[in-house]
């Protein structure tokens, strides 16, 4: 059986998952990190990998942007191929002045302004909240491979380009969100719905408070060595 959105069978993806939102990026995690890595999914292009790493298999799916873009795929991989790991690996934007590009943001918590999670809750406000034995796992690797790591709130925003409220975003800065990114409040939401381990690592690629952002190459590298961080944490010591 497969699902609407995915078209592998139960059995093909492993019980560790990472999630970018950028597919290509699924591809480059399987290629430069994945022994034996099979391509589970093409499905709308949002592609998804499962290989081995350091001996444990593991899985890379994409996630497309947004709430309710990861919530499809996390729902699918949740109940349909008995996922228990998810780690969401991407970037954001800092609200922070004390944030450096290229500097990590594990989202212990995370707010929103979408309406998805305060609808699910009638109005009342669910705190959506990484696991703490993964988010413990990844600060310890990040700081071990020399990332300045922050811990903190950041902010899963549904809008991208705030048109008529370029600086909203400061509203949730004076409370101390460290960042803004988009699927983080969805993907913890739904992992603690179904009782299984979510966190979001972020690597900061912009700055909302400076108006500074990293050269493509530069967020590749700065990518691909918060994954490294990520995988370690996700398949242990
Ligand atoms: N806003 C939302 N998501 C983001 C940003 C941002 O500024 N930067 C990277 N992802």
């Amino acid at each position: 059986m497969s699902t609407p959105h995915l078209s592998a069978k139960p059995g093909d993806i492993a019980d560790i998952v990472l999630l970018p939102g950028d597919p290509l990026r699924a591809k480059l995690i399987a290629e430069r990190f994945f022994e034996d890595a099979v391509c589970h999914n093409e499905v709308r292009g949002m592609l998804g990998f499962t290989g081995t790493y350091r001996g444990r298999r593991v899985s890379v799916q994409g996630t497309g942007m947004g709430l309710p873009s990861i919530g499809i795929y996390a729902h699918e991989l949740v109940t349909v191929y008995g996922a228990k790991t998810l780690i969401r690996v991407g970037t954001c934007g800092a609200l922070q002045p004390h944030l450096g590009l290229r500097e990590l943001v594990l989202a212990q918590s995370a707010s929103t302004d979408s309406s998805l999670i305060s609808t699910r809750f009638r109005g009342m406000a669910f705190a959506p909240t990484a696991d703490f034995d993964l988010l413990r796992r990844a600060w310890q690797s990040a700081t071990a491979r020399g990332f300045t790591v922050h811990v903190g709130n950041v902010l899963s925003t549904d809008t991208f380009y705030d048109v008529d409220a370029p600086d909203s975003w400061t509203l949730w800065a004076r409370y101390g969100v460290l960042a803004a990114e988009m699927e983080a409040a969805g993907l913890y939401t739904l992992a603690a719905r179904h009782g299984v381990r979510a966190l979001a690592a972020l690597m900061v690629s912009d700055s909302l408070v400076s108006h500074q952002s990293l050269s493509p190459a530069d967020r590749q590298s700065g990518f691909v060595e918060m994954v490294t961080a990520a995988l370690d944490a996700a398949v242990g010591d």
